[in-house]
């Protein structure tokens, strides 16, 4: 049987809670998640480092907090008032902890992490700006979903691209787990049709290796993509190209550790086009061609296996070259190539994910002319500018990350030299 002083004590605490509870319904205050961001950035304008005291006025006029929210206060459990709002950026700051983008070792000190650094790095939502401009091509600083929006409709001739994977451990460029990329995918796939020119094509490096969480068996995201791209979006599917990566060492997990699956090094690459009926279709595999392997010519007349009878001469037209497979065979790792050389040298990060120039030079080239414009909303290191720029395309490079971005602009000299303008209007 408790005492009446310990009755008394929790009914006291009973009458604080309730008034609590009354104080917070009185006012709205922003959610945790909300306040993260302004948390972050007061963080970084005060150098990275801060008593919790000296910044809940910085994050209160960041995050536009009104009057009656900053000022509410409440008794708590204890009997001490407090202020609703410092409450709750102290439990924003547990939730930015728990993401490892603040530190609180050390006591009365908060601490931006590299980071919480780097998500301040990423475009703020709702802000579009151009980094750097160059003789055919546009890089802008900005969210894929906003950014396309100054995209004119029907100007684009295609869209070549790769997306953050689908993942289960995000990752440094970012990453969501499959059945949200799902939805977020086909969104922008809907949202880029429109842009596409009648014909025009849309170029997907996406990753097809990606497991269950704890087991070894694979996501069938990509297959319910291929589906919903043509029964929702209306994209009708060009063909499936595979990259052949030799250096990709695959799941560690499940091939390298657990040993259970192999080395997966080929990942598709998606080819729709913007068209209903193949009426619009411009594509043209003659500006690919390879030169004969001396092996490939001349051909043995006579029946092959497969019934089909090859008469004398058949193969001894020059055509101008040997139409490729669709198998495209590249490595990404090579670590002194000259985008990689230029990071070196400025002192800055390379970009972790690559893919090869070969891989959009062949659509770029099958599927524009000189003056077309080429666009890449994951932009990344700006490969597509860079092949672009080259072939004489015009072309949009989209990124969240300035940092990649400052990296981008390496690869285009007149840039990096400085006789280029990096422009931020
Ligand atoms: C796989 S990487 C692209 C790499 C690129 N193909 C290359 O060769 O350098 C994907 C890029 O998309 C960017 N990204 C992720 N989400 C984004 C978003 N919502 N808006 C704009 N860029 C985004 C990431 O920062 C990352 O650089």
């Amino acid at each position: 049987m408790p005492s009446a002083e310990a009755l008394k004590a929790r009914q006291k605490r009973l009458a604080a809670g309730r008034e609590q509870q009354r104080a917070e319904q009185a006012v709205t205050l922003p959610s945790q998640g909300q306040l993260m961001l302004p948390l972050l950035r007061c963080l970084d304008s005060a150098g990275g480092e801060a008593a919790p005291a000296d910044l809940y006025d910085p994050v209160a006029a960041e995050a536009q907090i009104d009057a009656t929210v900053r000022d509410a206060m409440a008794v708590f459990a204890h009997g001490r008032v407090h202020s609703l709002f410092e409450r709750q950026v102290r439990h924003a700051q547990q939730l930015a902890k728990m993401k490892g983008l603040i530190d609180a070792r050390s006591r009365g000190r908060w601490t931006l992490t590299d980071r919480g650094q780097g998500v301040l790095e990423n475009a703020r939502p709702g802000v579009v700006l151009t980094i750097f401009e160059t003789r055919f091509g546009l890089a802008v600083w900005g969210h894929v979903e906003e950014a396309a929006a100054l995209i004119e409709r029907g100007s684009v001739a295609t869209i070549y691209t790769s997306p953050p994977y689908p993942i289960l451990k995000a990752k440094e460029y970012g990453g969501m787990e499959a059945a949200s990329w799902l939805a977020w995918s086909l969104d922008l796939a809907d949202l880029w049709k429109p842009l596409l020119a009648p014909g025009g094509s849309l170029f997907m490096n996406l990753g097809a290796e990606v497991y269950r969480r704890g087991v070894p068996y694979q996501s069938t995201y990509l297959e319910r993509f291929v589906v919903a791209m043509e029964d929702r979006c209306g994209y009708q599917l060009a063909q499936r190209w595979h990259w052949d990566n030799p250096t990709k060492l695959g799941s560690i997990e499940w091939v390298s550790v657990r040993r259970r699956r192999l080395r997966q090094t080929v990942e598709p690459v998606y080819w729709w086009v913007n068209d209903v009926a193949g009426m619009q279709d411009r594509a043209d595999n003659r500006p690919v061609l390879q030169p004969y392997k001396t092996a490939q010519r001349p051909y043995r007349a006579g029946r092959r296996p497969s019934g089909i009878d090859i008469g004398a001469g058949a193969f001894d037209r020059d055509n101008g070259g040997a139409i490729p497979s669709t198998l495209l065979s590249a490595a990404n790792s090579a670590s002194n190539d000259p985008y990689r050389r230029a990071c070196r040298g400025a002192g800055l990060k390379a970009h972790p994910a690559i893919f090869p120039a070969s891989l959009p030079e062949r659509a770029i080239l099958m599927t524009t002319q000189p003056g077309d414009l080429v666009v890449d909303p994951f932009f990344g290191s700006g490969t597509v500018g860079e092949v672009a720029e080259r072939l004489g395309r015009r072309w949009i490079g989209i990124e969240r990350s300035k940092a990649y971005l400052d990296t981008a602009a390496l690869r285009f000299p007149a840039i990096a030299g400085g006789e280029g303008i990096p422009s931020c209007p």
